[in-house]
């Protein structure tokens, strides 16, 4: 073999996440990305940090064992590894704020912990693990932001349980910010969500998963089916629905029925909704090894097409879809 076919054979690879990601986690680290598997390059104890120096450090070299054709141990088999392409700019782009747990209900699904409602009272007064402003703020003082695409997921518990919310959100609007999404259950009004809504900086995502009360007492474990309508409606009519979205998250045992979903849709026309996500439980992906049921094809068809045939949009994460195309296996 001679040596120009040598280079050929060698792949190059590269993380779209790693590259201009970051997501601080409740775990009380900072990490390259938000997805199934843990990442490589991280800075734990972050309470006890005053700097990302180091975190940058590493993800630097992260970054070079991908373009070397090397895949770190823990992004093993991750969807996110795509084949490399050169690229000058690794500031950062999206960051995840996953740093609080904090939260209003106890939905059956949660990522945060086995929620009760003895979790929901015990984190009332519990303080966020650390300071993310610090960090931010020196991520802008050292220009690794880009400003102007800069996209915040809210993740974490409840935003309206984050007591900084305000002064978070002041900070990115002060120092540059393309997009702010919020997911939130609705459960309280929120001034600034309406504010970020009406001025076309804030999207607001709110995982309903119902069509009635009882079922949603089921998933949330709360009675606030109402009041979190009747917020959605408030801040459509303040602001419009443009950048509302509703996320119906497929259940096992709980929604995954057609009449569930007839009554979600009917009442998503009915309020005005533009946009409508559906997901699957995250611990059918993780524990299930990927056995999706064949109904919730149905489901997700019924939704599709009512979504044509009103003019809304459909929308599903790219991790589902990637999973609901590699089949299914009836239970
Ligand atoms: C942990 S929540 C935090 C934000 C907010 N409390 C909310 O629920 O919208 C972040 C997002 O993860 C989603 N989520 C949590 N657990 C999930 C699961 N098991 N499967 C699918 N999505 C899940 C929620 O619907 C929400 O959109
Ligand atoms: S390849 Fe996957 S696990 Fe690894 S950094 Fe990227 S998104 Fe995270
Ligand atoms: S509202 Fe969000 S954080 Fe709260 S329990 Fe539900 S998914 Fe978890």
């Amino acid at each position: 073999m001679n040596i120009l076919n040598l280079f050929k054979s060698k792949k190059s690879y590269m993380c779209p996440l790693l590259n201009n990601n970051l997501h601080f986690t409740s775990r009380n680290t900072l990490e390259p990305c938000c997805s199934a598997n843990i990442g490589p390059a991280l800075v734990s104890n972050l309470s006890e940090k005053d700097s990302i120096k180091e975190f940058i450090k590493a993800k630097k070299h992260y970054i070079e064992m991908f373009k070397s054709g090397k895949i770190p141990a823990a992004c093993k088999d991750c969807v996110h590894i795509a084949e490399y392409k050169k690229q000058s700019d690794f500031r950062i782009n999206k960051i995840t704020l996953n740093h609080y747990t904090q939260c209003n209900c106890a939905c059956i699904y949660c990522t945060q912990g086995n929620r009760s409602f003895e979790k929901i009272k015990e984190d009332e007064n519990k303080p966020v693990l650390y300071d993310v402003l610090k960090f931010i703020n020196e991520l802008y003082d050292n220009n690794l932001i880009d400003r102007e695409k800069l996209y915040i997921d809210f993740q974490g518990g409840n935003i309206s349980c984050l007591k900084n919310h305000q002064e978070i959100i002041d900070t990115f609007l002060n120092r540059g910010v393309g997009t702010i999404y919020i997911p939130t259950n609705n459960i309280v009004y929120m001034p600034v969500i309406e504010k970020l809504l009406a001025s076309k900086k804030g999207e607001l995502c709110t995982a309903l998963d119902s069509g009635c009360s009882e079922t949603y007492l089921k998933i949330k474990q709360v009675d606030k089916f109402d009041k979190s309508v009747e917020n959605l409606k408030k801040y459509i009519e303040k602001a419009g629905a443009d950048s509302i979205i509703i996320k119906y998250i497929i259940v096992n045992g709980f929604n995954d029925n057609m009449e569930e979903i007839v009554k979600f849709m009917n009442l998503m026309l009915e309020i005005g909704i533009k946009i409508i996500v559906v997901d699957i439980d995250y611990r059918d992906i993780i524990d299930k090894s990927y056995t999706i049921p064949k109904h919730y094809y149905d489901i997700v068809n019924y939704v599709k097409k009512t979504c044509i045939e009103h003019n809304m949009d459909f929308g599903m994460p790219p991790y589902t879809q990637r999973v609901l195309e590699r089949g299914f296996s009836i239970k």
